[in-house]
């Protein structure tokens, strides 16, 4: 990771920040606590929130602006919008990817971007935990099964293998998220693998993972936990042979994004009661109201809630503030954004 060029200490009084974010999001970011801290840091006023850069309101706001705070929903910063907000030296976001919003001509004047993807990644990683160890146990499948004949089931005979002792999970994707689901699985008996070709097999080992590839990955393992970006490299990264070469009675856990899995492969595979998923990401979100997936019994599907919500996006406040206090210090940020990783980051 290239590390962000040196920023100027500037002074408190010329530090002007604005908030850009979609209506709402703001009062869920930043409670009274943090929103005083943000308010001691620099010159915001923290009830004026854009949500757009053409009105009157938001162009006067741009012409001072040297920080952008931005959310969810915060529109392009085209060149356009760049030439109204001459000052403007820094992004700090307050989600994850920071693709949707900070455009070519942001990097050109170079401009210093921060992401909270690492404050997004600990509720992933926890659902994620959480999924694993229910499909460890088989729990999906046995709630329906006792649902449906309301009788207790033959444990030793019919479900030899559930459980966590010594079973195995692989994860596709070192990344932050990937590398959390790894630290919190540590504790458990489970023997946990990765596919990523940016991890080197000496990183892998450092992180206590057997590096394989993405063939070897889906075969070998009773869990397979998508951790990967939506790149042009990942489309249907899963497809249907893959799917195919997954274990019966194996899970596939989708946090990631819906198109790293050729999702009509998935609903065949599924139909076939050969393995299981848990899916809290689609292609399309939402899915057609006829979609296979919102009545498999063998599927377990969510509305993309792994990430922040509720006071989980608190966090995210958080994080962005603590990033202003550093750039307001002159200290680079401690989850800056650089160009040369857009091609393989989310
Ligand atoms: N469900 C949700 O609510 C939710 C919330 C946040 C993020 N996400 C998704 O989770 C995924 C991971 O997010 P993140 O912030 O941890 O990502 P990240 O930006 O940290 O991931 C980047 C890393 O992914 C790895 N990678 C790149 N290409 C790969 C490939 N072809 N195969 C395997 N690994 C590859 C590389 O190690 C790279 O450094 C993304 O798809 C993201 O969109 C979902």
């Amino acid at each position: 990771m290239t590390a962000p060029k040196e920023i100027s200490v500037p002074d408190r009084q010329d530090l002007r920040a604005v908030l850009v974010m979609q209506p709402g999001l703001s009062g869920a970011l930043f409670d009274q606590q943090t929103r005083a801290e943000l308010e001691s840091l620099v010159d915001v006023d923290s009830d004026l929130v854009l949500h757009e850069f053409e009105s009157p309101v938001a162009l006067a706001a741009l012409a001072e602006a040297e920080v952008l705070i931005t959310g969810w929903g915060c529109p392009p910063i085209t060149a356009e919008v760049l030439r109204r907000a001459p000052r403007l030296a820094a992004v700090v976001h307050t989600g994850g990817s920071v693709k949707g919003h900070v455009t070519e001509a942001c990097w050109e004047r170079g401009i210093v971007v921060s992401t909270a993807a690492a404050a997004n990644a600990l509720p992933v990683a926890e659902y994620t935990l959480a999924a694993i160890l229910l499909a460890a146990k088989g729990a999906r499948t046995l709630e329906h099964r006792y649902r449906s004949r309301r009788e207790f089931v033959d444990m030793i005979a019919d479900y030899p293998a559930v459980g966590t002792y010594r079973r195995t999970v692989g994860l596709v994707g070192a990344s932050r998220i990937g590398r959390r689901v790894a630290e919190l699985l540590r504790p458990f008996d489970f023997i946990v693998s990765v596919y990523d070709p940016y991890l080197s097999t000496v990183e892998a080992d450092e992180l206590g993972l057997v590096p394989m590839n993405l063939p070897d990955l889906l075969s070998g393992n009773d869990i397979v936990s998508l951790h990967a970006p939506a790149l042009p490299s990942t489309r249907q990264m899963i497809d249907a042979a893959g799917l195919a070469r997954m274990r019966e009675g194996a899970t596939l856990i989708n946090t990631a994004r819906g198109v790293l899995v050729d999702q009509d492969a998935l609903v065949r595979e599924l139909a076939t009661g050969r393995i299981n998923a848990v899916i809290d990401v689609t292609e399309p979100e939402v899915l057609p109201p006829d979609s296979p997936l919102y009545s498999l019994p063998n599927v377990m599907l969510t509305p993309h809630i792994a990430g922040a919500w509720g006071v989980e996006i608190r966090r995210l406040g958080v994080s962005a503030v603590e990033e202003i206090q550093r750039y307001a210090q002159g200290l680079p940020f401690a989850h800056p954004v650089t160009p040369a990783e857009l091609a393989y980051i989310a």
